[in-house]
This record gives C-alpha cells, sequence and structure tokens, in this order.
C-alpha cells in the first residue's frame, strides 16, 4: 500500500507508525486511520515485530479527528457510514503492544487514539484534551469511557467539560502517562522500551496484554480466573521451559518465540 498520511518503518523488532499530516497537525481522516490499519496488518503478520510504537511530530501527536472533513455530515451520513470511527477498533484488536509516543497535543480523537494503544510515553511538551465540546459535539472514539478508567471520574469530567488541556506532569500524575520523556529523547526511548518487549516470548506478551485488558472488561474474581488459567496455560510453552532454565543456569535466555 501507498502510504500518504503516515510512515511506516521498521527499527530491528519495533514497527514504527508515524502520523505525518504536518499541515494539519495530523488531524485524523478517514484514510489516515485506513493507513495505519494496514500498517498494523502487517506488523501483525510480520514475525520479526515484537512491539509497535505510533507517534507523529514534535508539534502534535494528532490534533483530533478531521474537523473540515465531518463539518458537514448528517446525522445519516454518520450513522449510516459510521463514520470518523468506523475503522478505529482496528487498533484495539492489535494483539502486539502498541506504544503511543506523544509530543505537542492529543486532543480529541487524537488523545482517544493515544488511550487506545496498551501504554503512552508523553514528551514534557505533551498537551491531552477533549475539546469536542467547544465544536458541539462529544469524544467519539472512546474518550468518555477510557479517560476516567485511566484518571477518574473528577479529571475526564473536568476535561470533557471545560474541554482543559492536561500537561505531561499531571497526566503523568493522574495515571495517563507511563513515562515523561524529554521531548528529544521521546521516540529513541520509546523504540528502547519496545525493543525490550520485542525480545521476550512473544506468545507470553501476548498473554500480558490480552490479560492487563480483562482488567478493565471483567470483575475481580473473573479477571483473576482469567489470569490464572492464562498463567496455567504458559507451562505449554517451550519459552516457559527456556526462561526457567536459564534462570537456574545462570545464563540468558534466548527465546524461541519471539
Ligand atoms: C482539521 C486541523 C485540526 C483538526 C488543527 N488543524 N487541528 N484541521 N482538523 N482537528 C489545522 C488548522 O486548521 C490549521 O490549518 C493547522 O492545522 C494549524 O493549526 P492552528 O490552529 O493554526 O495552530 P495553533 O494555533 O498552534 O493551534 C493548535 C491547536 C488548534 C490548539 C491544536 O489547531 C486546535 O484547537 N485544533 C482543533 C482541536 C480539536 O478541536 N480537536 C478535536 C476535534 S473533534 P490551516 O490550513 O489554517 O493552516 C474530534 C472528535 C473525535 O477529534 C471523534 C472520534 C474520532
Amino acid at each position: 500500500m501507498e502510504y500518504s498520511n503516515i510512515i511506516v518503518e521498521t527499527r530491528g523488532r519495533v514497527g514504527l507508525i508515524t502520523l505525518n499530516r504536518p499541515k494539519a497537525m495530523n488531524a485524523l481522516n478517514d484514510q489516515l486511520i485506513d493507513e495505519v490499519g494496514y500498517a498494523l496488518d502487517g506488523f501483525e503478520k510480520d514475525e520479526n515485530i515484537g512491539a509497535i510504537v505510533i507517534t507523529g511530530s514534535e508539534k502534535a501527536f494528532a490534533a483530533g479527528a478531521d474537523i473540515g472533513a465531518m463539518a458537514n455530515y448528517s446525522h445519516m451520513d454518520a450513522y449510516k457510514g459510521d463514520y470518523i470511527t468506523r475503522n478505529w477498533e482496528r487498533l484495539r484488536t492489535c494483539r502486539k503492544p502498541i506504544i503511543a509516543a506523544v509530543a505537542g497535543f492529543a486532543l480529541g480523537g487524537g488523545c482517544e487514539l493515544a488511550m487506545m494503544c496498551d501504554m503512552i510515553f508523553a514528551a514534557d511538551t505533551a498537551k491531552f484534551g477533549q475539546p469536542e465540546i467547544k465544536l458541539g459535539v462529544l469524544p467519539g472514539a472512546g474518550g468518555t469511557q477510557r479517560l476516567p478508567r485511566a484518571i477518574g471520574k473528577a479529571k475526564a469530567m473536568d476535561m470533557c467539560l471545560t474541554a482543559r488541556m492536561m500537561d505531561a506532569t499531571e497526566a503523568e500524575r493522574a495515571g495517563l502517562v507511563a513515562r515523561i520523556i524529554p521531548a528529544d529523547r521521546l521516540v529513541d526511548e520509546a523504540i528502547e522500551a519496545a525493543t525490550v518487549i520485542a525480545g521476550f516470548s512473544l506468545p507470553v506478551i501476548m498473554m500480558i496484554k490480552e490479560s492487563v485488558n480483562r482488567a478493565y472488561e471483567s470483575s475481580l474474581s473473573e479477571g483473576l480466573l482469567f489470569e490464572r488459567r492464562t498463567f496455567h496455560s504458559a507451562f505449554g510453552l517451550e519459552d516457559q521451559k527456556e526462561g526457567m532454565a536459564a534462570f537456574v543456569e545462570k545464563r540468558k535466555p534466548v527465546f524461541k518465540h519471539r
């Protein structure tokens, strides 16, 4: 596929997607999200890829859904075509871990895109917000659902109802962000972390992602049961034998199923 809105690269065992609509602050249109989905398909099939990083530019991770593209939609357009959010689910179904490396603005759909990833690394320049209310709409790609889960109801209401932005420090303190990184090191550090992940056993990486995500979909006892069953199933992996043998023999493990 010819990409015109993103740049797709690999760095060792890491797949790197860079959102690339600089003139529009990486505003997210259907085509861009289609391209992200296509790139994820490729990385998911590629046995040499163990983790993925999605980033934007220094100025903007993404300033939201493309306002110009959706400004004149009717309800029927939006509903019938499942416009704007139709293809976003692909991010959620990716089984390999995705790190969002966010510098500058992550607003509206940009903040939602970052939250669909498995963790967010923020540059010290990052600004998160759900300003849809200013446009006469509400978040439509998970903002009202993932924000309260990440930062609690009080701050989620504050952000969605007042449209105020949250800087990196506040976002980290509130639990939205895993790490704050100096802007000039952001992508390198995200790739380094993704490389660490990609060095482990891929089935175990996927089991961990599934189990952590289960915490958001189930009661504690259901989640604990899911984790326990998955933990037991890990003993069926050659990589479990290798990982534990390597520890006992005081050497580095060589995981086969990467
Ligand atoms: C289309 C956008 C855009 C967007 C910025 N641009 N955000 N175009 N959709 N979401 C364009 C501007 O029109 C402008 O184009 C160029 O990018 C630079 O933006 P400026 O506004 O000139 O830059 P600046 O003054 O630095 O302000 C940056 C900003 C502001 C704070 C990010 O652009 C802004 O508030 N953008 C809108 C943010 C927003 O409301 N996001 C939510 C969208 S709704 P020109 O051609 O004039 O140079 C949403 C719903 C999600 O996301 C639903 C589910 C997917």
